[in-house]
């Protein structure tokens, strides 16, 4: 390709990225947040079930459970500032719950993050028996959100 071709496919191409941009969805749109949210709160699912594939012994490779428990506790520090108005209706299974008792659904973030924080403690033991006993407290401190503040899925 000659070296004025080149540029040609260069400028093009960033012409293009630019118009893809443009048209890009706006920024923070109730439905790209919904997303955004079970998406994290995917993460957390993730996360939790390779701990346990570990805790159960179908997994004997431990190398990963201090990011597991980190990332855990990092996505539900995110979680609490993805529930802004406009949130409440469409494909979620969030219930109005949240937003009509917002104390209680605080509550039981905070019960979490610190449940993720003992597990992070956990799997720094590199001690099955004590990660187990944290993925206990973890997993119900999941449910304590789940079942007030969240349709049955
Ligand atoms: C403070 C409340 C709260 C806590 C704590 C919480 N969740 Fe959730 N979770 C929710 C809500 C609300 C939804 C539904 C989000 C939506 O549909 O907009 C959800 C959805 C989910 C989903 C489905 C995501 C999807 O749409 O595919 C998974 C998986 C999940 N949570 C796992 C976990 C795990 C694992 C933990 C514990 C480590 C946890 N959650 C802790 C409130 C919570």
């Amino acid at each position: 390709m000659g070296l004025q071709n080149k540029y040609l496919v260069t400028i093009l191409a960033t012409i293009l990225a630019i118009i893809s941009l443009s048209t890009a969805y706006a920024a923070d749109e109730p439905e790209n947040i919904i997303k955004f949210r079970q998406t994290v709160m995917k993460g957390n699912g993730a996360h939790i079930t390779n701990i346990a594939a570990v805790v159960k012994g179908q997994v004997t490779i431990t190398a990963n459970l201090v990011a597991d428990a980190q990332a855990i506790a990092d996505g539900l520090e995110t979680f609490g500032k993805l529930f802004p108005p406009g949130t409440e209706g469409g494909k979620t299974n969030a219930l109005a719950k949240i937003w009509d008792d917002r104390a209680g659904f605080d509550k039981a973030l905070a019960d979490a993050q610190a449940a993720a924080q003992s597990m992070i403690g956990a799997t720094a033991s590199n001690d099955i028996a004590t990660i187990g006993k944290a993925l206990g407290a973890l997993g119900k401190s999941c449910g304590g959100c789940h079942k007030p503040y969240r349709k049955k899925m």
